[in-house]
């Protein structure tokens, strides 16, 4: 194509408008009727705001895909590739030592052409194994030698190539207990240690990780993540990061995110979230594609606040490459662009949060409305939270104000940042929940002391 990234991407979106209007439906369209922003941000690819941002932005892919409109986008937007299934066991080696590394060959050297990372994934699993390895009988001493020789020589294969490895996939249950699988069960919880060692033998260079789904927020999954983390850390093991999946449903982006990203920080691993989509039940709506657009910006916000968090990768750019509707049954529409390569107002979204220049229409106040109500009250204090609701108008940032008339007195507030003078309490928006969707909503919690009585203020929108 053109010779240059940004006019490539321009006539890939001149082509993807045109598709788009012969099928009725114009992604500027969809933002216009959502009171969202206009479609400047398509200006920048998502690689270059990212690298302002020191981040890096990524897409898990089809080798076969990559030609043509499919090929423009990932090589113009994304700076970082995942091999959606080429890297899984099952792919690579189908038959016991009969191996098969076209496609995975195709995305690496793909990705070297377009000066792109890859994310190697995924080494130690309990899905999409082949069958000779899941229908055998080993002993533990076989098993611990077929899963070193398999990180050795995939990881072997690629040394110098890979910017990261999911050396470990979803070895947890949603409880927090380690999930029975081939490899804990023929090997003991060391398994996990014993593939990270293995993996940095084979490529020193290499940033390893541990990754997962549901553990996004804070909840007992993540925190098992976290206690894992720290003791691979405290006994020397070789862990360089945890990758967050980010399979998430509309409208439920954890509103811990960010402190979680953080806390993993904290404790001196890398961040990614990489595996991010957002589904909704179709058919997909404007209502739901601006509330989808949110959702996308608050989670690439969260990211970008967090110096640690260093990839954001999303699970297919294109509705029509997503894993989503053949899983999870009625659901869809979870990526950034439609399935003609129009980008979605999600793709907006992540822009946005990333920096993109985009053109805001003045805020509306008409439609929204913010509602108080106490959530648990004990001897001297409360925790309260105020909704923020929208319908037939949107928010692009908000704040909300009330007058405490029985001497209540705030200590601290999340997802916002409140002050308090005298019986004045003012709240405005944390960076991460600024824009309320028509149709959407924006929750925000605080801890309060009371004595004597509790009223509930009147509490206005500005
Ligand atoms: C999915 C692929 O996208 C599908 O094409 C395949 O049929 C099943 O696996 N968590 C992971 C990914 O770590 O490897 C999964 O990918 C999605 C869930």
């Amino acid at each position: 194509m053109s010779p240059s990234r940004s006019s490539s991407v321009r006539s890939t979106s001149l082509r993807a408008r045109l598709v788009a209007v012969l099928t009725g439906v114009t992604a500027v369209g969809a933002l216009l009727a959502a009171g969202m922003t206009s479609a400047h941000a398509a200006d920048t690819p998502l690689r270059d705001l990212a690298a302002a941002k020191g981040k890096i932005i990524g897409t898990a892919v089809t080798g076969s895909k990559l030609t043509g409109t499919y090929g423009d986008i990932a090589g113009a937007q994304f700076n970082s590739l995942t091999p959606g299934n080429a890297m899984k066991w099952g792919s690579v080696e189908p038959t016991q030592g009969t191996f098969n590394w076209t496609e995975a060959d195709q995305i690496v050297a793909f990705a070297q052409a377009h000066n792109q990372q890859v994310r190697g994934h995924t080494l130690a699993w309990h899905n999409q194994n082949p069958s000779w390895l899941t229908n055998g009988s080993w002993t533990s001493a076989q098993l611990s030698s077929l899963l070193q020789n398999h990180i050795g020589t995939e990881v072997g294969r690629y040394r110098g190539k890979i910017a990261a490895w999911d050396v470990v996939n979803e070895p947890f249950n949603e409880d927090g207990t380690y999930r029975s699988t081939l490899w804990y069960n023929g090997l003991g919880v060391d398994y996990i240690a014993s593939a990270l060692t293995w993996a940095r033998a084979a490529d020193p260079a290499a940033k390893l990780y541990i990754n997962d789904y549901n553990v996004e927020g804070v909840n007992a999954k993540s925190t098992a993540l976290y206690n894992l983390v720290k003791s691979l850390k405290e006994r020397g093991v070789p862990i360089d990061g945890v990758g967050l999946q980010a399979h998430l449903i509309l409208g439920q982006v954890p509103s811990t995110l960010q402190q979680n990203i953080q806390r993993f920080a904290d404790l001196g691993v890398d961040v990614a979230i990489t595996e991010l989509d957002i589904r909704m039940a179709l058919p997909a709506d404007s209502t739901k594609l601006a509330q989808q657009a949110a959702d996308y910006k608050s989670v690439t916000a969260a990211c970008v606040a967090v110096t640690r968090c260093v990839n954001l990768t999303v699970w297919g750019f294109t509705d029509s490459d997503s894993w989503v509707p053949g899983t999870f049954s009625g659901y869809g529409a979870a990526t950034p662009y439609d399935e003609n390569y129009a980008p979605k107002p999600a793709y907006y979204g992540i822009a946005e949060a990333l920096g993109g220049t985009t053109t805001t229409p003045p805020p509306t106040t008409g439609g929204c409305t913010a509602t108080y109500s106490v959530v648990s009250q004990w001897d001297a204090g409360f925790t309260g939270q105020v909704k923020i609701a929208c319908s037939g108008a949107s928010l692009s940032s908000w704040k909300v104000g009330w007058t405490y008339g029985a001497g209540q007195q705030i200590s601290q507030a999340w997802n916002a940042t409140c002050t308090q003078s005298g019986a004045a309490v003012s709240c405005a928006n944390a960076s991460y929940n600024e824009a309320v969707a028509d149709g959407g909503s924006v929750t925000f919690g605080f801890n309060a002391s009371w004595s004597g009585s509790n009223p509930v203020p009147t509490v206005t929108l500005r």
